[in-house]
């Protein structure tokens, strides 16, 4: 849909914004990230479907985020679909060698925009031949295997489809693999076929489900990378989380963001916005300390939330 452009971002600054919040290694690599990274769900339209209503604005928050020294995008080629991914080939191909792109295999969108399961073997492999022609690239950085949620509840195995990505490791298509929405059986599952680098959950300061996985794969070396950080679709609202950033004088989003960082070193960020004041705004959180008391004031919000 687009055609690749030449140009290129500003190089990054020696000392980026980004890199504030300090980087983290994904295992058995030499990919070294700064733990604040960009989610790219949000570029495409109305609920991730179709077009941008603006596309340079897009396009301009995609070379903000480098040019601050973001070196993590997420993305799926199922945001569009294909959308998100020709976006980013568009503002950022050909790619800095520092920049490292995430994406996603496990679901496809029907005429509907619904997002059916899209597991089976011819499914997995169009699904990454579509990310590898979308983005620009001859092999993927990394591909998560995403689950669905009644697979996740039922704790199903992972070991045919991730069978499928092991083969296209092994044929050069994708360099590194990480599983996304899952339990912390189907990771251990994972684990016992291949090496997997990261998890990417559902979790932020008031869904906490995954406190126990998270603490797991930090003592193994593996990141785990929280989808929905600041809410998702629903963005996080509380009192505490006000009353948080009012103290802090600074914003709730930021303040949601570097719980996230003080929680755990293994966690890295990708939280999503289609606005380049928002981008500047999450990114500022990579600087922000958040003192002891009131980290344990933020920690009561899960506690408080039904879960
Ligand atoms: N593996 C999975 O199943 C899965 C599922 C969902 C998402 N993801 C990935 O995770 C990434 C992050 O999740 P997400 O984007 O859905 O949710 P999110 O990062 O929790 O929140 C994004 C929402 O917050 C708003 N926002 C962002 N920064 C803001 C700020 N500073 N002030 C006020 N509002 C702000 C955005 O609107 P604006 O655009 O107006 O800023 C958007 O509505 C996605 O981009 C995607 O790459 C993965």
């Amino acid at each position: 849909m687009f055609d690749a452009m030449t140009s290129s971002t500003s190089s990054t600054p020696s000392t980026s914004t980004a890199a504030l919040a300090g980087t983290f290694t994904l295992p058995g690599s030499d990919i070294t990230l700064n733990r604040m990274g960009y989610g790219a769900m949000q570029l495409a339209g109305p609920h991730v479907w179709g077009p941008p209503k603006d596309m340079d604005a897009a396009v301009a928050v995609l070379r903000e985020a480098v040019a601050l020294g973001i070196d993590h995008i997420d993305t799926s080629d199922y945001y569009g679909p294909h959308v998100t991914n020709q976006i980013i080939r568009r503002a950022l191909h050909p790619y800095p060698q520092e920049l490292t792109i995430v994406t996603k295999v496990g679901n496809r969108r029907a005429d509907d925009a619904s997002w059916p399961a899209a597991l089976s073997a011819p499914e997995l492999i169009s699904a990454v031949h579509d990310n590898l022609r979308n983005l620009g690239v001859e092999a993927l950085d990394v591909v998560n295997l995403r689950m669905q949620d009644d697979q996740r509840q039922s704790d199903a195995s992972v070991a045919e489809p991730l069978a499928v990505l092991v083969d296209l490791k092994r044929r050069g298509s994708i360099r590194h693999i990480g599983m996304s929405n899952v339990s912390a059986r189907q990771v251990m599952e994972a684990r016992s076929i291949t090496d997997i680098v990261c998890v990417q959950n559902h979790y932020n300061l008031a869904h906490r489900e995954d406190d126990a996985l998270i603490d797991d794969l930090a003592q193994h070396g593996i990141a785990f990378t929280p989808f929905f950080p600041l809410g998702g679709f629903t963005p996080l609202q509380s009192s505490a989380l006000a009353n948080a950033a009012a103290a802090l004088q600074t914003t709730p989003m930021q303040v949601a963001l570097a719980w996230l960082l003080q929680r755990s070193p293994n966690i890295l960020l990708i939280p999503g916005t289609s606005s380049v004041a928002h981008l500047r705004d999450n990114l500022a959180a990579a600087a922000l300390r958040i003192p002891q008391e009131t980290l344990a004031e933020l920690n009561a919000i899960a506690a408080n939330v039904t879960r």
